[in-house]
């Protein structure tokens, strides 16, 4: 059977995907233009790498650079896809910056990067989508962390907005279920151009983490963790809201 003959789960959706350029934005930004979607890459990286990425992506696709950070910029970031597109179906905050340190030596700067690109975008983004999706009966799906869930050392500031967002997705599945908008959470294990790089310098420790993974690898970022984010956006998952799908291999069994 080809592509062709298949169902294309996401077929006359329109997608916002944050950190678009970067590892598993990327992987998603490609899954779902394989599965029907119109998708806005919102990124920080410059016009130039972001016009490069979308060219070779096809029709279906658009760049805009903006700071997920700067709250100002989320009605700007939500208009991009109705202009270009017509509607807003996906929103899928998946941009997060942070820096790694003990709790001894972490400093402001530290949290505002990491609750600024993290927590506050997110809800930003989640509050000026919403009229959008109210119309269309849309879906968010949020980024998580087993940082945050196991409380991983010299990540508080991570781990903090991780658990902030697990939180937020929870309240607003509640407030916004009655308006047909469903928020979900996806958290990852997943080999990134980063981690491969890290990888390759440092392969006995990158063995240990491999090891840590009941499947035996790190997720691919397109065909591992791309398809769990479509599922919980697409109409399949109709009736599930609130819920952290984890997707790394088995590495944390919830109860
Ligand atoms: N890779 C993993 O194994 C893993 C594990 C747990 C959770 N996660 C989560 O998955 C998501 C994606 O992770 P990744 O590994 O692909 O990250 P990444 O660092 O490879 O990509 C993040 C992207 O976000 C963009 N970005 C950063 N700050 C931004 C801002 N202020 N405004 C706009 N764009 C911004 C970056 O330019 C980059 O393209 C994140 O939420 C991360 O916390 C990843």
């Amino acid at each position: 059977m080809n592509r062709k003959d298949t169902i294309m789960r996401l077929e006359n959706k329109v997608a916002i995907v944050t950190g678009g350029a970067g590892g598993i934005g990327q992987g998603i930004v490609r899954h779902f233009l394989a599965e029907g979607a119109k998708v806005v890459i919102v990124d920080i990286v410059d016009q130039q790498q972001g016009d490069e990425l979308v060219a070779g992506l096809g029709d279906a696709v658009r760049y805009l650079q903006s700071d997920i950070s700067r709250a100002e910029n989320a009605p700007t970031i939500i208009a991009s896809a109705v202009d270009a597109f017509g509607r807003l179906d996906i929103l899928v905050n998946n941009a997060h910056a942070s820096k790694q340190a003990p709790i001894l030596e972490t400093t402001q700067e530290m949290w505002d990067l990491s609750l600024g690109s993290g927590m506050y975008a997110t809800f930003h983004l989640m509050r000026a989508a919403h009229p959008e999706l109210v119309k269309t009966k849309g879906a968010i799906v949020n980024f998580a962390s087993g940082a945050g869930i196991k409380g991983l050392p010299n990540q508080v500031t991570y781990a903090a907005a991780k658990e902030a967002i697990r939180a937020i997705t929870r309240v607003a599945a509640n407030e916004w279920a009655a308006d047909g908008v469903r928020v979900n959470l996806v958290s990852p294990v997943a080999l990134t151009p980063g981690i491969k790089a890290w990888g390759e310098a440092f392969p006995a420790e990158f063995q240990e983490v491999v090891g840590g993974v009941p499947l035996g690898r790190l997720g691919d970022p397109e065909t591992d963790i791309a398809p769990a984010v479509a599922f919980l956006a697409s109409d399949d998952a109709k009736y599930i809201t609130g819920q952290t799908l984890m997707t790394d291999g088995g590495s944390i069994m919830m109860p």
